[in-house]
């Protein structure tokens, strides 16, 4: 018999069985997209790696990141219109790299859905204090930064945070409204995203005559004789950091049996919202570098406000915070659906319990799955410093790119004869590029967060070789 860790799942077997609702068009989908994409990359990091790491070439970050996350987004079309599944790249592997390296892929994903979204929530928790202390409406700094974290209170004197409660409540809410349906769900997330790109559009309209040309000079500072601390070497370590802003087109890859026409439309999808959003970004990094300059945004977490100060429209301020308070919510919607969307199908194969592919009768949604991990991703938001669930997320991410990449070459060697809807151009020059890119940034990473990544992994093949192997449906 051959050996289980190798066997592989047909290609055209999944999908049409989940029970879930087919309601996504590929306008929705691409709406989806932009809705996870833009979020705490481009309200937070954007000043923070402008200050630190690239200067105005934070715009020029954008565009050699968003090139990178292309090779993927490109391969992530080639097999989501082959295969279907709400699985992404757990079903993409367990197609052509067998059940033991999918296993570890969809054990990957949870982590950066879950993660990210803690990462997420943080940074939401930030933005919403500061806009009701801008109320007047001031709440203890202890609830409001991850355990253990030192915080500075309202007589001057420093203390231990407790929990970071608003992050709580947001992730708690999100998951409620996901629990209610889908349909349901998509039409707030439309209203949202429209919110969050009419911000983005005021930010234009009022920033845009304020650019100072002084500001672009000099547009790469030179590097301080620290890598990663401007010239080349900071654009490229915010390259890294910009990887975090891009993440949200791979989820769109999870809702194939959400979609109306999956083959067709998640290619749209994926490849529509991935370029949207590249144009969204180098574009304002450049208005935000433009009126403020970069050096005042090195440990600002809140650039746009900044910028919008600098403006004289300060009356503009609570609009655009409140617009981006609620924006950070699609990127919590798409994260956590994903999340849920994965293990759901990884329950369908049999590789986890059937707990996780349990559907509300009524709403038709993995409700459990959204309470579990709601849970989880709260108690990580209000524990672990963002820092930490944000190299959490990259790392995740782009284990799952490199696999995606290798993916569709060996699909083109061992399945020639499937229909691909889209076919990354090129041979496999644009999945080699994609790996080699996306092994240069993994491997930049810190030891700590791949310490932390091999941990997860192993708890992963632990639960792998006590239950999924001997309960996979490809062992019937
Ligand atoms: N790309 C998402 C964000 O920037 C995760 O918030």
């Amino acid at each position: 018999m051959a050996n289980p860790l190798w066997r592989t799942k047909p290609v055209s077997s999944p999908s049409s069985s989940s029970g879930l609702k087919r309601v996504l068009s590929a306008k929705q989908l691409i709406i989806m997209g932009v809705g996870i994409i833009i979020g705490a990359g481009l309200f937070s990091l954007t000043g923070v790696a402008a200050g630190q790491n690239a200067g105005p070439a934070i715009t020029l970050s954008f565009i050699v990141a968003a090139i990178a996350c292309g090779f993927a987004g490109l391969c992530y079309g080639e097999l989501a219109g082959m295969i279907p599944s709400s699985g992404s790249a757990y079903s993409y592997a367990y197609a052509s790299m067998g059940e033991f390296i999918a296993w570890i892929i969809g054990w990957d994903l949870v982590l950066e859905y879950t993660v990210a979204a803690s990462a997420v929530a943080s940074s939401w928790s930030g933005y919403v204090s500061s806009m009701l202390a801008g109320w007047g409406i001031v709440l203890d700094p202890r609830f409001l930064a991850p355990t253990m974290s030192v915080v500075k209170l309202a007589d001057g004197s420093q203390a231990y945070a407790w929990v970071n409660a608003p992050a709580i409540v947001i992730i708690s809410l999100v998951s409620a409204l996901l629990m209610c349906g889908t349909k349901e769900s998509t039409k707030i997330n439309n209203f949202i995203v429209f919110i969050k790109l009419t911000v983005i559009a005021l930010v234009y309209i009022f920033c845009i005559p304020h650019i100072k040309m002084s500001n672009f000079h000099p547009f790469i500072p030179t590097n301080t004789g620290i890598y990663g601390q401007f010239g080349l070497s900071g654009i490229m370590r915010a390259a890294g950091m910009a990887f975090f802003a891009y993440i949200g087109f791979d989820i769109i890859s999870t809702t194939a049996q959400d979609s109306r026409n999956p083959a067709r439309d998640l290619p749209i999808g994926i490849i529509g919202s991935l370029i949207i959003c590249a144009i969204v970004y180098a574009t304002f990094s450049l208005v935000l570098t433009g009126v403020v300059n970069y050096k005042e945004l090195a440990n600002d977490p809140s650039p746009v406000a900044t910028a919008i100060n600098t403006t004289g429209y300060v009356w503009l301020n609570t609009i655009i915070k409140l617009g981006i308070c609620l924006g950070y919510t699609s990127v919590l919607f798409g994260l956590l659906l994903g999340q849920a969307r994965v293990f759901l199908t990884m329950s369908n194969d049999g590789l986890l319990p059937k707990v996780f592919a349990r559907l509300n009768k009524k709403t038709h949604t993995p409700w459990t799955s959204h309470i579990i991990f709601g849970v989880i991703s709260s108690v990580l938001a209000a524990t672990v410093p963002i820092g930490v669930l944000g190299n959490m997320t990259s790392i995740g991410t782009l284990l799952a790119f490199i696999i995606v990449c290798i993916g569709v070459p060996v699909l083109r060697w061992r399945h020639p004869n499937v229909p691909r809807r889209f076919k990354v151009p090129g041979g496999i020059i644009i999945p080699a590029l994609g790996v080699v890119s996306c092994s240069a940034v993994i491997f930049s990473l810190d030891s700590l967060t791949w310490l932390r990544l091999i941990v997860w992994l192993v708890i992963g093949c632990i639960v792998y070789f006590f239950y999924g192997i001997r309960h996979s449906h490809l062992s019937r």
